[in-house]
């Protein structure tokens, strides 16, 4: 088979592209390792920044998101035992983020790519990247018991952290950054109504809590528990006791119990690989950095990467010219480290840390009740969560 862009891995970042490039008349394939069930089988992210809306209205599947999204123009932190919002809306002159999870995003991608007629090879087996350093490189991988071939121009490794892409390039050519915090979210997904209209993220005594939803109907919360922590030993009735002791009076008031419908722990990690380029194989979302979630960063930056590597694609094959590929790693990562660093901030500010000291949660009330009561506080908070303009710094 032969094809322009051999894309691995059909997550969001793999499935966005491959709706972009079909848009902009450019051929792909995308190989996947797992079944599409097991891919929409994940639950993940759940917030939407303006510029990954934006990104699935230009790939023309932005209709469900628009009619079943939350517009959320405002978030709460509760510490100290007391709330207090942020205006996105007032703080950055009219911003906002929307709640649609990752699952429905998924779907929406995989379904107009589907009905396109585009083609995606789901329980790929054994896929390889080849020859990426040349201009004829191509992908292997086994089908059925058959051994497969895609010659392409371009590969994309959309094939998130764990993925072969990333791994099959050479240890010299490659440098790696990380930071691996010693604790998990548990997150659980149950349909009762969510304990407030806005998001509510925690800082108490007893670690980080995060009160999110997906609808009217449908909530997800997240606690911060060990890494030794097994999901098995979490019950529902645990988890929403656990959940109450790390709520206001309000909160235990107005939250709603009931089954859970999923439950996993993720651990928390920031990591970057640099260079993002290797030839003509490019690593975009998971596979070429990771943020702890606190922020709601990763599924964004994935978009990001995304509309980077497109509009370098496009500019190869429309305008016969390299720059866009050639500027990708730069233009990328100058993005990635200001979302990376903000996920870090914001983690260590809202989590409590093995060993620490008795004054560091101290230090962390003072840090937020300053943020809380200054303009200038609030709207660095605002503008980072909102996410920097896709031109900033430039
Ligand atoms: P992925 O979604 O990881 O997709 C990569 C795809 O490549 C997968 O389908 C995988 O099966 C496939 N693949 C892997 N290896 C191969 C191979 N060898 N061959 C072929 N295909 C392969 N972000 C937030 O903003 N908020 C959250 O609450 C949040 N929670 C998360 C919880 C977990 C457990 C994880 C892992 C991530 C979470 N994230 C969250 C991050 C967010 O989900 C990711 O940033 C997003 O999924 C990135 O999309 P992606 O397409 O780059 O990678
Ligand atoms: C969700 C996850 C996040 O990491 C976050 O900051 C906000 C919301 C979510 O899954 O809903």
């Amino acid at each position: 088979m032969r094809t322009q862009v051999a894309i691995v891995g059909a997550g969001p970042s793999g499935l966005l592209l491959g709706q972009l490039l079909h848009k902009a008349g450019i051929d792909a394939v995308i190989v996947e390792r797992v079944s599409g069930e097991y891919v929409l089988g994940r639950i993940r992210a759940g917030i939407l920044e303006q510029v990954s809306i934006d990104l699935m209205d230009e790939a023309g599947v932005g209709a469900r998101m628009h009619k079943e999204g939350l517009v959320h123009g405002g978030f709460e932190m509760l510490f100290a035992g007391e709330r207090h919002r942020v205006d996105l809306d007032k703080l950055t002159g009219g911003k906002h983020v929307m709640v649609y999870g990752q699952t429905e995003l998924t779907r929406d991608l995989m379904e107009a790519r589907a009905a396109a007629g585009l083609p995606t090879v789901y329980e790929a087996k054994n896929v390889r990247v080849h020859d990426y350093d040349g201009t004829q490189p191509y992908v292997t991988y086994e089908k059925d018991g058959k051994s497969e071939r895609i010659d392409c121009d371009f590969i994309a490794g959309c094939d998130g952290f764990h993925g072969v892409c990333r791994a099959s390039v050479p240890r010299s050519a490659i440098k790696e950054y990380e930071k691996v915090y010693p604790f998990g979210w548990l997150g659980m997904l149950s349909d009762t109504p969510p304990v407030n209209h806005e998001l509510i993220y925690v800082n108490s005594p007893r670690g980080f809590a995060l009160c999110s939803q997906r609808s009217a109907t449908r909530s997800r919360y997240y606690l911060q528990v060990p890494l030794t922590d097994k999901v098995e030993e979490w019950t529902d009735d645990a988890f929403w006791q656990e959940l109450k002791h790390r709520l206001d009076d309000k909160g235990r008031r107005d939250l709603v119990t009931g089954p859970s419908l999923e439950k996993s722990i993720a651990p928390l990690r920031s990591f970057v690989t640099e260079p993002l380029r290797f030839g003509r194989m490019f690593l975009a979302g998971d596979a070429g950095h990771i943020v702890p979630p606190t922020g709601a960063k990763g599924l964004n930056l994935a978009a990001t990467d995304v509309k980077f590597l497109h509009d370098a694609i496009v500019e190869f094959y429309k305008e016969n010219s390299e720059a866009g590929i050639d500027d990708y790693s730069r233009k990328c990562l100058a993005r990635i480290w200001r979302a990376e660093r903000f996920s870090w901030w914001f983690t260590q500010l809202m989590h409590r840390f093995p060993h620490d000291e008795a004054i560091t949660s101290k230090f962390q009330n003072a840090e937020l009740d300053y943020l809380m009561n200054s303009e200038s506080g609030m709207k660095t908070i605002a503008e980072n969560y909102v996410g920097l303009p896709l031109d900033f710094g430039t």
